[in-house]
């Protein structure tokens, strides 16, 4: 029989949207969760689940506060290294730290170096499923792969396709872009947790050529994931105006070739078209709200409220190392503080909703992870809301959950995260 555990703690579910009515609503709270193997097997009243599992193994967490995994909905695993570097806007901040760190991913022993340690990371941060860009080189996909199956995680990656204004050693071609990236997936898509994601990383440094191929890719494999970015800062649009001339705006570069669909995630998305909302809209597309990274390179501020009211499918994301941290506490600070500047302050249970069921969401996974329910996978983390003296101080004098866990969303970084379960087992 599967070895079966009780947490016992706050344990949060969301039955609902908190985007719709009362945001606390759509959270039902209960005692204690039941880990079965590497499924969620029950939620309720810690009694009737040690009735009912006798043979379990109890847990007690107090008044500590249990919720699933967090998932982080576009991220540049290759940027660790180089995360918090001072100074630039997004091209010269491309030019002059990205991809002189991604070149060095040539070497799979350095690739191997990262991944592992990223994943060690990310996990003491809470974070148990991520969506990320690799590097041109197909080493820096196995990588990440093998790391990520070697610990039991979901994850996503796929080969970021350049052929054009990358330097030397960071291009591709059309054809090896769309070779390379059916190899990659051919070996990794489906396997145990990891899911293969065609990524062309934005129209400026890919030829229509190349766009035209991994849309075909993504025609052969529409069961995949396409990543990529849009509309991310003023610059980058007036360069992609440029550079396709014949485009309606930015989404019609992709659009023009296949690559906008219900599996597509679009990075940043601030500046957009009403016909590019409306079109994103349509297709079901995620937007992927990066606001660390925003604030951090000066993109602008993503408009949660609005697209949210017209039904718009958005994640959260660190966006490391364009964002700041590989904190999705820190990431729902900021996309509350994101919020607050545009005049609409978001609830404690919609910044955990997007951290959680609307990243899951936008991969086309809530199905799996991102909840905790019976059935689903069992990635959660268990959260200790007095994790300083700082934050201690005030969630002592709370009057509810939310303000208490408010907190520790706004101040609480990886000493608040008190356990990380990934795949059924306690990290
Ligand atoms: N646009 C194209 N590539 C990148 C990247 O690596 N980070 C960010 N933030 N934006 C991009
Ligand atoms: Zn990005």
């Amino acid at each position: 029989m599967a070895s079966q555990t009780i947490l016992q703690g706050s344990v949060l579910s969301f039955t609902g949207t908190p985007f719709e009515g009362e945001p606390g609503d759509a959270v039902q709270v209960h005692e204690a969760v039941v880990v079965s193997g590497q499924h969620i097997a029950a939620l309720g009243d810690l009694e009737q689940l040690q009735a009912a599992y006798p043979e379990a193994d109890v847990v007690h967490h107090g008044n500590k506060v249990i919720i699933a995994g967090f998932v982080d909905a576009h991220v540049h695993y290759p940027q660790t290294a180089m995360i918090a570097s001072w100074g630039k806007r997004l091209i010269d901040w491309l030019n002059t730290y990205t991809f002189p760190e991604e070149m060095k991913f040539a070497d799979r022993a350095y690739a191997d170096d990262i991944a592992g340690r990223y994943l060690d990371l990310t996990a003491a941060h809470g974070t148990t499923t991520m969506c990320s860009f690799a590097t041109i080189h197909p080493e820096s996909v196995d990588a990440f792969f093998s790391a990520a199956q070697a610990r039991g995680q979901r994850v996503v990656t796929g080969k970021t396709c350049m052929d054009r204004n990358a330097p030397e050693g960071l291009r591709d071609t059309a054809q090896s872009a769309y070779d390379q990236s059916k190899a990659l997936l051919q070996r990794w898509h489906g396997v145990d947790r990891l899911e293969y994601a065609i990524t062309p990383r934005f129209s400026p440094t890919s030829t229509p050529d190349q766009l035209e191929a991994m849309g075909a890719l993504w025609a052969e494999h529409p069961d995949c994931l396409m990543q990529t970015h849009l509309s991310e800062q003023t610059d980058e649009i007036e360069w992609v105006r440029g550079l396709f001339p014949d485009a309606r705006d930015y989404l019609d570069t992709y659009e023009a070739f296949g690559l906008l669909g219900g599996r597509g995630l679009y990075g940043h998305a601030i500046h957009l078209e009403l016909r590019e909302r409306d079109q994103l809209r349509e297709h079901g597309a995620a937007l992927v709200h990066c606001p660390t990274s925003n604030t951090f390179i000066g993109s602008g501020l993503f408009d949660m409220a609005g697209l949210m009211a017209e039904g718009q499918r958005i994640g959260l994301a660190t966006d490391t190392g364009g964002g700041s941290s590989f904190s999705m506490l820190r990431t729902m600070a900021a996309a509350y503080e994101v919020g607050q500047l545009r005049g609409v302050p978001l609830h404690a249970a919609q910044l955990l909703w997007l951290a959680t069921v609307g990243s899951a969401r936008s991969l086309r996974m809530d199905d799996k992870i991102g909840n905790l329910a019976p059935g689903m996978e069992a990635d959660l983390i268990v959260l200790d809301l007095a994790s300083t003296p700082a934050i201690s101080q005030r969630s002592a004098v709370a009057d509810d959950l939310w303000e208490a866990v408010f907190p520790t969303i706004m101040m609480g970084d990886d000493r608040a995260i008190a356990e990380v379960w990934i795949n059924g087992q306690r990290r």
